[in-house]
């Protein structure tokens, strides 16, 4: 094996209390499969839909070094080597109990309504350029992610950055409990994922749950514009976190922005960290990416890394696939922009594009045109939510509007008529009428929960390759 040592079987097997039926070393920890690495230790998991028992064996044909099972699968060759277990959820919290307690990292756990992703993979690019860095997969935040994230740290770790997030009260308490942060930055509380919540406050609460896992003597990192900052400040007591860090544009934050020059593809931002003043660029455009840079150089500065530094590497960020990825795509007699936003999509996240497609001006007789999709898991207050981005959308300087889904139908009913296009059920019926209206020069804003495909538009409206000369 190449790879570094992540578990032996003797390690697992005191870390889950299972009994291994040969010796083994693992490289690498997967739940899934289909994208497990050679070496890797595979986790049957019996999830919602699926039992991972029934993908063991296709684990070892990709070349797992172990399976955790509860119970052996009838199709596995002698020689496989198992750890067997009574849950194997429970073993792998066990792994990633285990990994916690063995690493020396400063470990970071980064929750909030909207911004983990993001924050989290600038955290990740800013600490890795300093030191060995680990941090959560994807957007890997649940019972599954977070466990799996842990496992995974590879035990010379320097910083870990792990995000956890939720549905439901109660479920980022044991989260947090296991992940044990230095550092629990919550970027903001909004209205989103609010299906199992009655008030925005609700979900402050749910947030604050973060604060049971902070190691004694740890650090919060709040956002200090939010109306539910006091609640925060409260729970963090509460919890015993003594130590708060803000930011924000108010006065008293520790890390204020000062300016903020928004422009098409980068921000500029003057911010003063406590008490000293510093100037940087941020590689990804939107108020929203500055915001997220403060909270990123306050948790730089909370684990010991140098802030200056990180600074000058923000401005390499980019915007990640489907969280404002920018796009030359070819139309009919040139080329126009595309912003992929297409994973992810609630109301302050939507005003978060619309800005950023605010500040991005066409070329020559483009316009700028709004795709939009279904914002998802807002319970009861959905239509209201869809139908008050109305102003939004005129704000923006938004030409025209295609809409997708039953949900976005309240916010394209609410549009003045000059600015309503074509309205379908589903984003692929929006397709081939938005690729023969484009022209040379467009704006395109691409946006709405993943469950609203609205990825399958990105994907059909970058298939025509561009000219190399006209990629910018
Ligand atoms: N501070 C912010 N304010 C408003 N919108 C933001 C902010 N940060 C990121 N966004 C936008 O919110 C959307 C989701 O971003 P991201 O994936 O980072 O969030 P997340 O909290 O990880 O979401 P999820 O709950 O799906 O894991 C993106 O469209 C992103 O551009
Ligand atoms: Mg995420």
């Amino acid at each position: 094996m190449t790879a570094a040592a992540l578990w032996t079987s003797a390690e697992a097997e005191a870390a889950t209390g299972g009994r291994s039926t040969h010796p083994w070393v693992a490289s690498g920890v997967s739940i899934d499969s289909r994208t497990l690495e050679e070496g890797d230790l595979f986790v049957a998991i019996e999830g919602l839909n699926q039992d991972g028992h029934a993908y063991v064996k296709a684990a070892f044909e990709r070349g797992a070094a172990a399976a955790i099972v509860r119970r052996q699968p009838g199709d596995l060759l002698p020689g496989m080597p198992l750890l067997l277990v009574d849950d194997t959820l429970a073993a792998l919290n066990g792994l990633a109990a285990a990994a916690r307690q063995r690493t020396g990292a400063k470990v970071i756990a980064v929750t909030g309504s909207v911004g983990k992703t993001g924050t989290k993979e600038a955290l990740r690019l800013l600490l890795s350029k300093q030191n060995r860095t680990h941090a959560a997969a994807g957007s890997y935040n649940n019972l599954w992610g977070v466990p799996l994230t842990l496992a995974r740290m590879p035990i010379d770790a320097v910083y870990a950055v792990v995000e956890i997030g939720m549905n439901h009260a109660g479920e980022i308490t044991p989260l947090a409990r296991l992940t044990r942060p230095h550092v629990a930055v919550i970027t903001t509380i909004a209205p989103a994922h609010l299906e199992f919540f009655d008030s925005v406050t609700e979900i402050a609460d749910a947030k604050a749950e973060i604060f049971q896992g902070v190691e004694p003597g740890g650090v919060a990192i709040l956002n200090r514009d939010s109306p539910h900052f006091p609640r925060l400040i409260d729970c963090a007591f509460m919890s015993g976190v003594e130590r708060i860090e803000s930011f924000g544009r108010h006065p008293d934050a520790t890390a204020r922005l000062d300016k903020a020059a928004l422009h098409a593809a980068c921000s500029c931002a003057t911010a003063t960290f406590a008490g000293e003043q510093i100037c940087y660029k941020i590689g990804a455009p939107g108020e929203h990416w500055v915001m997220n840079s403060l909270a990123v150089l306050l948790t730089v500065r909370a684990v010991g890394a140098d802030v200056g530094l990180a600074a000058l590497a923000l401005a390499d960020l980019r915007a990640p696939k489907g969280r404002g990825e920018r796009h030359r795509i070819a139309v009919d007699g040139g080329v126009a922009t595309l912003i992929d936003e297409s994973y992810n999509a609630s109301p302050i996240a939507m005003r978060a594009a619309l800005a950023v497609l605010a500040a991005s001006p066409p070329e020559g007789r483009g316009r700028r045109i709004a795709v939009l999709g279904d914002m998802r898991e807002l319970g009861d207050r959905s239509a209201e939510l869809h139908a008050g981005l109305a102003a939004d959308v005129e704000a923006a300087k938004v030409d025209q509007v295609y809409a997708a889904g039953p949900l976005m139908r309240a916010l394209y009913d609410a549009l003045p008529p000059r600015l309503r296009r074509l309205h379908m059920e589903t984003a692929a019926e929006l397709i081939a009428n938005l690729q023969a209206d484009l022209r040379p020069g467009d704006v395109v804003l691409v946006k709405g929960s993943l469950g609203s495909r609205m990825g399958p538009v990105v994907d059909a409206l970058c298939a025509r390759p561009v000219e190399p000369a006209e990629a910018d």
